[in-house]
């Protein structure tokens, strides 16, 4: 008997539609939509702030609108003083997510108008948790690397101060570029894992610090966000091409998932994956490291050809990140730095629809069990 007697168990909830959005399309034949746009076109063409924006407000902004957001933006990405100290004085082992989470949650008590929760002040909200992601994630590197915290550029776009932020110092064209798109490409993905602990806890009335910071919890695991820094060390593990083969089999033997490959959704290729493997093998290029874009490329080869698989997101990107100096440890905190525009744009879209979000579940313990006192259990 479940707790509803009508309702079969689907685990994973897979396949399960639970929300309406207008926010991005997520097509299981293999394309992506933010708002209606295909991340296609709008990946060579758009800016990540006119994304934050198109996904804020379902349209994309003028001129005017745009400026305006990116000062918005700009001026927000300060951090307030004892989320600072607080980054200063933190433990020097734990992940960075586990930072980023605590950091997240912290800036709620700061947050300017903590009374208004209309639609307008949680569009505000939203967007000063956007521009302080970034600087949090780069803040704690700086610290970890005994440097000082890079203050940002005002003509710099959003993703260049990121990068500028996080490495001390500006990005080349290309590397602006590659920062920009990867930005894109990850800002929105339907009702992804992270997303939905988003909507979740939106759903139940709290604010929007608590919908992120479920959010970040979430996004660390490694069947979801986590797995690019677990591609990282697959290529560190395999040290030539000729290992691959052996590497991956072994790995499938053992009924082991192979990080970066494979999807909910998509049976087909990730549209996002083609985008980062091209910036991927420019990046390396330019890098002179095209050894480790050619281990990935067989890799790549290799699940398809044995499991008929296709690469994530998560498997080009680490490639990506890896080009950009990003230390493996904080792959998924820039990920998460995209992310976020998503998972606010999704929690205003919940905060809309204001439904509480409470799935059943089947009880499969036993029943009629008579409590024994502590001294008579053996
Ligand atoms: N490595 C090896 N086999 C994989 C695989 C992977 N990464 N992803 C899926 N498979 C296999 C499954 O074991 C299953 O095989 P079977 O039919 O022989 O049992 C088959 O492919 C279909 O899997 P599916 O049911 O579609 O996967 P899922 O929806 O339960 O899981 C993920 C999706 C993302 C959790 C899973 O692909 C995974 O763990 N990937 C690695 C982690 C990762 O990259 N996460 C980021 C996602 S964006």
């Amino acid at each position: 008997m479940s707790e509803d007697d009508n309702k079969a168990v689907i685990r994973g909830l897979r396949g399960v539609a639970a929300a309406t959005t207008k926010t991005g399309f997520v097509d299981p034949l293999g394309a992506l939509y933010y708002s209606g746009y295909d991340i296609d076109d709008l990946v060579d063409r758009a800016t990540y702030e006119e994304v934050v924006y198109l996904l804020l407000n379902n349209r994309l902004p003028t001129q005017t609108e745009l400026n305006n957001l990116k000062s918005e933006l700009f001026s927000a990405m300060k951090l307030p003083k004892p989320v600072v100290q607080r980054i200063q004085s933190a433990s020097t082992t734990c992940h960075p997510m586990e930072i980023l989470r605590t950091e997240v949650s912290h800036l709620g008590e700061f947050d300017p108008e903590p009374d208004d929760t209309s639609d307008a002040a949680n569009k505000r909200r939203a967007i000063r948790i956007i521009a302080k992601v970034p600087t949090i994630i780069s803040f704690l590197y700086r610290t970890r690397i005994n440097q000082d915290a890079v203050v940002p550029v005002k003509e710099y776009t959003f993703a260049e101060n990121f990068l500028y932020m996080f490495r001390g110092r500006p990005a080349d064209q290309q590397e602006k570029d590659a920062m920009e798109r990867y930005m894109i490409l990850h800002a929105d993905h339907g009702l992804n894992a992270s997303t939905f602990a988003a909507r979740v806890t939106a759903g139940t009335g709290s604010d929007l610090y608590s919908a992120v910071t479920s959010a970040v919890g979430t996004l660390k695991g490694s069947f979801h966000g986590g797995a690019s820094e677990r591609v990282m060390s697959m290529l560190y593990e395999i040290n030539s091409l000729g290992e691959v083969e052996e590497y991956i089999q072994s790995m499938l033997d053992d009924k082991k998932k192979i990080m970066g490959f494979g999807h909910r959704v998509y049976k087909s290729e990730d549209p996002r994956s083609k985008h980062l493997k091209e910036l991927a093998e420019r990046l390396c290029h330019q890098k002179d490291t095209l050894d480790i874009y050619n281990k990935c490329k067989k890799i790549e080869d290799t699940v398809h050809n044995k499991k008929g698989i296709f690469p994530n997101v998560d498997f080009y990107a680490a490639l990506v990140m890896h080009a950009l100096g990003v230390p493996k440890e904080f792959f998924t905190s820039f990920f998460a730095a995209s992310r976020v525009t998503g998972w606010v744009a999704h929690t205003l879209e919940q905060y809309a629809d204001a439904v509480l979000i409470r799935p059943t579940s089947e009880y499969v313990g036993e029943y009629g069990r008579k409590y024994v006192p502590i001294e008579k259990r053996s």
